[in-house]
């Protein structure tokens, strides 16, 4: 059967009290509306269908082409805004999903089976619904005295009596394709100005026609986030989530409470996090590695067997038993072969390190390339720019710079060559060759 979704994300998100729309807010690293898509992507036919409105422009430039976007200009409540989808989707077969952009946790577990339970139903529709005490605004749920779904009453309008049910309104529904379009038109506009899309179960239910609910009981899944008190309680409920999954797939947490995870970050078995670590956006890491304590790894690729103490990370790429920090600073283009030593306070920007170099302490490494095995003494800088360009560094192999050098670039250093401690390096230098001084001239072959 053709299963189709529709995700609403046109509301203005007033409460956020910002200049980002609400449904690109971050959760974990990522903006909330990708798990919504996420949810629907596995089980429905085409794209989801993304209903924009507020910031459309913004929005539909984030989402790409991952969604099918349609444009609802005036925000006249969930019903009006399921509606500027028929053009789209009328005339299928099948079944509509229809959910909300501001619900992150919800699963797509969830999700199916809320349409495996529409399937088997005769009647038009089913929601979704939870228990609570706490109603956070939720519309309520009211039963006839069968114990069926009769309607759903919005919070605005509801009498004390109905306020009180602790029956909720989640926001994911599954209709029959052709009685959505044809009922959807039959809702009139509340007393809020508003067409809400829950008035269509009491014109079902006035038909004659069974709403089913399945009923979750899990309310953390149902947190839908209007303002940023609900998305620090998002936040913290997916991080939960994500070290749960990657705590049972063989990594260990010293401190998972102070381990922060971004929902795209991939980890293998047997590597340990230490507390106070953070691993953002596109972040792998390999298996038998400690990472942390105190390590900020973003967008960057770590391979098996690497220790990584209090560093900073972007944009880089570690290949295995690579051992960094304490307090080491990996910045964009940053290149680290296997078998690097990368010790205490040292920098290395857009620059590949070859298999087996050794920087222990003090060193800034930026627009170089550093052939296999040469020691990088303490306090050794590349002088890498003029004030106006920024010049490379090339250094081959089995080279030893001696402390506190200064390489001033563009320099080529050959194979097998040595500096003397506290060399200005201003020329290139021969293989071999072991120059000394300010400015540093060659003094001897050493082979
Ligand atoms: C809605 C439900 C309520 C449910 C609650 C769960 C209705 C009328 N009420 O209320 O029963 O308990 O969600 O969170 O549906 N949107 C549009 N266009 C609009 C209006 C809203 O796209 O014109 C989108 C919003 O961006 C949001 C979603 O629809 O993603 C829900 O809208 P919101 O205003 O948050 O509805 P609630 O008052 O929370
Ligand atoms: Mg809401």
């Amino acid at each position: 059967m053709k299963i189709q979704s529709i995700i609403l994300a046109a509301g203005q998100g007033t409460r956020m009290k910002s200049d980002l729309p609400k449904i690109l807010h971050p959760v974990c690293g990522v903006p909330m509306i990708d798990y919504a898509i996420e949810a629907v992507k596995s089980f429905c036919d085409d794209k989801p269908v993304v209903v924009v409105g507020h910031h459309a422009e913004e929005v539909q430039k984030y989402l790409g082409n991952k969604v099918t976007p349609v444009v609802q200009q005036q925000q006249l409540g969930t019903g009006h805004a399921v509606l500027q989808a028929e053009g789209l989707l009328l005339g299928s077969s099948g079944l509509v999903l229809v959910t909300y952009g501001d619900m992150p946790l919800l699963t797509s577990e969830t999700l199916a089976r809320l349409v495996e339970t529409q399937k088997a139903n005769s009647g038009p529709m089913t929601m979704l619904t939870v228990m609570h005490n706490n109603p956070r605004g939720f519309g309520r749920v009211i039963r006839n005295n069968q114990g069926t779904v009769d309607r759903i009453v919005e919070e605005a309008q509801a009498t004390p009596d109905e306020l009180a049910i602790t029956e909720l309104n989640v926001g994911a529904y599954c209709f029959q394709n052709a009685w959505l379009w044809d009922n959807l038109k039959k809702i009139k506009v509340s007393p809020k100005g508003e067409y809400y899309l829950t008035d269509i179960v009491e014109l079902a239910v006035t038909n004659g026609q069974a709403v089913a609910a399945v009923v979750l009981d899990n309310f953390n899944e149902t947190i839908g986030i209007n303002n940023r008190l609900h998305l620090s309680e998002a936040e913290s409920l997916m991080r939960k989530r994500i070290n749960e999954k990657w705590m049972l797939s063989g990594v260990t947490m010293i401190d998972p409470a102070s381990t922060y995870i971004d929902a795209n970050v991939t980890i293998s078995r047997d590597t340990t996090l230490a507390p106070n670590t953070s691993l953002q956006g596109n972040t792998s890491i390999g298996e038998r590695c400690h990472i942390g304590p105190g390590s900020v790894i973003k967008d960057t690729k770590i391979g098996n067997d690497c220790v990584v103490l209090y560093a900073v990370t972007e944009s880089a790429v570690v290949e295995d038993h690579v051992e960094i920090g304490p307090f080491a600073r990996l910045r964009k283009g940053a290149y680290l072969s296997s078998g690097v030593h990368m010790g205490n306070f040292g920098e290395v920007k857009d620059s590949v390190l070859g298999p087996g170099v050794k920087m222990g302490h003090f060193s800034y490494i930026g627009n170089a390339q550093i052939g296999t095995d040469t020691n990088i003494g303490a306090g050794t800088i590349t002088c890498n720019y003029d004030g106006k360009n920024k010049h490379k560094t090339v250094i081959g192999e089995n080279v030893f710079i001696g402390s506190d050098t200064m390489l001033v670039a563009p320099l080529n250093i050959g194979d097998g060559a040595k500096t003397g401690a506290g060399s200005v390096v201003t020329k290139d230098v021969d293989e071999n060759t072991l120059v000394v001084g300010v400015p540093a001239k060659p003094i001897k072959k050493i082979k």
